[in-house]
């Protein structure tokens, strides 16, 4: 009778931008609202992979709650019992499984993780920890102490799903049936619906998706931009020689980002948007209305980062975590009975 679970980590930050809000948060969000009656909605802050890599500790504290209160802003109910939130690192049970199964994980298994090989490419030896080498299997117990069957990941976390199904697989044939085996990957993808292939591009280079990466900052719009910065982004946005708008990604990719940014900003159907800029031959009036858009886009949401009360915020974390501790610590007790720690 217990529905299945759906879990994930929310890893957001302080630079997120309008290409991250539509592409990925809403939509994550729009999955845990529709879903969250037939389904367990697990999602937490992987508060102990913070610092796989050097970070700066004393910001750490205030970078968690104001992760949680993005998703919050960006409509994650805080009223819903089928919607757990929580911060890892207040279940001890995560570190604890994840010594154990760190014993039945290979040193060589871990080594092939593609994303140690990237992140650890740069720095020497003694930079590269423990703790990013092993991150895998920590991920792997957030997954498994709680049976979920679904977990919506990014690309670059596949291979690291495709472990948690592994490590899951091997201590059940070892020890018998300890654990819910995630879906494959494939499944999770359907299951999903994912990549409708929604990407914003960069404002300055938009044939460039917009990342937070350019270190110029000046194609990218972010959700904690002044409504002045976010306007001259816009304003200053690269168009091209044409002289009329169509919406053509190929040969006017600068304008069709702005029609999709409009669209999306305002909530209205690509379509509508479309057919009432198709033809104009002046870009100005699009401009002015992108940048109108995005200044009431980034004025509602920040105005609802304002307004979230902490205390709402940490009683739902509070209450969550008791929960997801028990279990946790279910699953772990097994666990332990199962490697012979308890009797
Ligand atoms: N590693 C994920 C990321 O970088 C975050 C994460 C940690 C996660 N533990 C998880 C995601 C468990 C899904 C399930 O995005």
């Amino acid at each position: 009778m217990t529905k299945p679970v759906i879990l994930t980590g929310l890893r957001a930050n302080n630079d997120l931008h309008i290409g991250n809000y539509f592409g990925a948060l809403l939509p994550f969000i729009d999955m845990a609202k529709t879903k969250a009656d037939d389904y367990q909605l697990d999602l937490f802050v992987p508060d102990l992979h913070s610092f796989t890599t050097p970070i700066d500790h004393s910001k750490l504290q205030q970078q968690i709650m104001h992760n949680l209160k993005l998703f919050v802003a960006a409509g994650l109910p805080l009223n819903s019992d089928n919607i757990r939130i929580y911060r890892q690192s207040y279940i001890p049970a995560h570190s604890e499984l994840t010594w154990i199964l760190d014993c039945f994980t290979g040193f060589g298994e871990m080594s092939r993780m593609t994303q140690f090989k990237d992140k650890s490419s740069g720095l020497g030896a003694e930079r590269v920890t423990v703790g990013l080498f092993n991150y895998p299997v920590l991920m792997a117990a957030d997954i498994l102490l709680y049976g979920a069957t679904y977990v919506p990941v990014g690309d670059d976390q596949t291979q690291h799903l495709e472990f948690a199904r592994d490590i899951a697989e091997r201590m059940n044939n070892k020890f018998g049936e300890l654990f819910v085996v995630p879906k494959p990957v494939k499944d999770q993808n359907a299951f999903f619906g994912k990549d409708q292939g929604l990407r914003i591009k960069d404002l300055v280079e938009p044939t460039k998706k917009m990342s937070k990466s350019d270190d110029t900052g000046k194609g990218v719009i972010f959700l904690g931009d002044t409504p002045d910065v976010a306007a001259k982004k816009v304003m200053s946005a690269t168009t091209d020689s044409e002289g009329v708008v169509r919406f053509d990604t190929a040969k006017q990719p600068g304008i069709a980002n702005l029609l999709q940014i409009l669209a999306l900003a305002r909530g209205e159907d690509l379509s509508s948007v479309i057919d009432h800029y198709d033809g104009q031959t002046s870009y100005g009036a699009l401009k002015t209305a992108v940048a109108e858009a995005v200044v009431d886009l980034l004025g509602d949401f920040q105005a609802r980062m304002e307004l979230i009360d902490e205390n709402d915020l940490l009683a739902k974390l509070e209450h969550d975590e008791a929960i997801m501790n028990a279990t946790a610590n279910k699953t772990l007790l097994q666990v332990q009975k199962a490697v012979g720690l308890r009797a």
